[in-house]
């Protein structure tokens, strides 16, 4: 876990990160003037007729729904012109990636100038899961609504590949992105940095669509039957960064998603190809939202129901985060309270899972 009292400045530089060049960058969050934050245990949502289930649906499919897009816009439009300090600002939601992956905390209780991360490892998709439970939530509240939902990015469908046509336009956009992989070109989940590097060409769209599921298929099913191959490895305290062992699907479709998104004719791939500014483009919270219900559709294939841990281990369980909570309350989550999704209030709108039957 991490220790709030130790933000420090970070390198955009992580592990062997295929960047032609990296700087040194403060994200720390402004302090309380008494220098010590208050800090609260998260407790559940009690859902409710006045905080009904909030329902995620694929991007590609809210394209038509102008009452909804009206509104993410809105929100997110009220976000950014939130003054830069506030927690709620768009500013403040994106430096929570930096702060947490470039590791600005270092790990609480251990020796103290081991930074806290939390790629690479079994803390991956519980703090992603918290993350954009929070941003949805501030979204929600920022206008009014206790129903709004995030879209996911439905890139395990054939039709929902594309970067979507909501995240192209208005407050959704973001000009720092591959002019070559804009709509409608299929994201190309077998991307890596090797092959940036060697100027890859990608090929047509039907054979790329085949090549992502038949590798949805390996990093869901085949080769993530237990869940130190889905989840990745037991990160241990002192640990410093990575415990190399990353899980199938943070490999791809989620490192490799990030790198196809980025502009890598910029110095460190920016937005999205980078960790320090991956959160400042829109379309990464529906990327990590879709992350989020893959990580809930393993556990249904894999037998893990309810509140069934993958991992028994209280290091892990007690393993904690802080984040603002839409009341701009500091709570400290943990990872047990992420496990059964239901318990949060969301669901993803069920769709065809086509990568089901691509066994290659
Ligand atoms: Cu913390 Cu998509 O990464």
């Amino acid at each position: 876990s991490p220790n709030l009292s130790t933000c420090h400045s970070v390198s955009s530089q992580i592990g062997d990160t295929p960047h032609k060049a990296f700087h040194e960058l403060n994200c720390c969050p402004a302090l309380p003037d008494s220098g010590k934050p208050i800090i609260k245990d998260f407790q559940l949502p009690t859902p409710s007729a006045a905080s009904p289930i909030r329902v995620r649906r694929p991007a590609h499919h809210v394209a038509r729904d102008k009452e909804y897009l009206a509104k993410y816009n809105k929100a997110v439009s009220i976000m950014k012109r939130l003054p830069p300090d506030h927690p709620h600002s768009w500013h403040r939601q994106s430096q929570i990636h930096c702060i947490y992956c470039n590791g600005a905390y270092n790990q609480a209780g251990a020796a103290s100038d081991v930074p806290f991360m939390i790629h690479e490892s079994w803390l991956f998709f519980p703090f992603h899961r918290f993350y954009v439970y929070f941003h949805e939530r501030i979204l929600g509240k920022l206008i009014g609504d206790d129903a709004f939902a995030l879209p996911y990015w439905n890139y395990d469908s054939p039709d929902g590949m594309p970067i979507p046509d909501i995240y192209t336009e208005g407050q959704l956009n973001d000009e720092k992105r591959n002019a070559r992989h804009l709509p409608p070109a299929p994201v190309a989940i077998d991307i890596t940095p090797e092959k940036v590097d060697a100027g890859y060409v990608e090929p047509d769209a039907a054979e790329q669509t085949a090549t992502n599921l038949a590798l949805l298929y390996q990093h869901m099913v085949s080769g993530a039957s237990k869940p130190e191959l889905f989840m990745g490895c037991k990160l241990r305290p002192g640990e410093d960064g990575a415990c190399s062992g990353m899980g199938t699907i943070e490999t791809a479709p989620h490192n490799s998603l990030h790198l196809w998104v980025g502009n890598t004719d910029l110095p460190e791939y920016e937005d999205m190809g980078t960790i320090y500014a991956a959160a400042r483009d829109p379309v990464f919270y529906a990327h990590h939202t879709n992350i989020d219900r893959l990580w809930a559709l393993w556990r249904r294939l894999h037998g893990y129901r309810g509140s069934r841990p993958e991992f028994d281990d209280p290091l892990w369980l007690d393993s904690h985060f802080y984040f603002y909570d839409e009341n701009a309350d500091l709570v400290r989550v943990r990872v047990r309270d992420a496990i059964d999704m239901d318990r949060l209030g969301y669901a993803y709108e069920e769709v065809d899972l086509p990568w089901l039957d691509a066994r290659p």
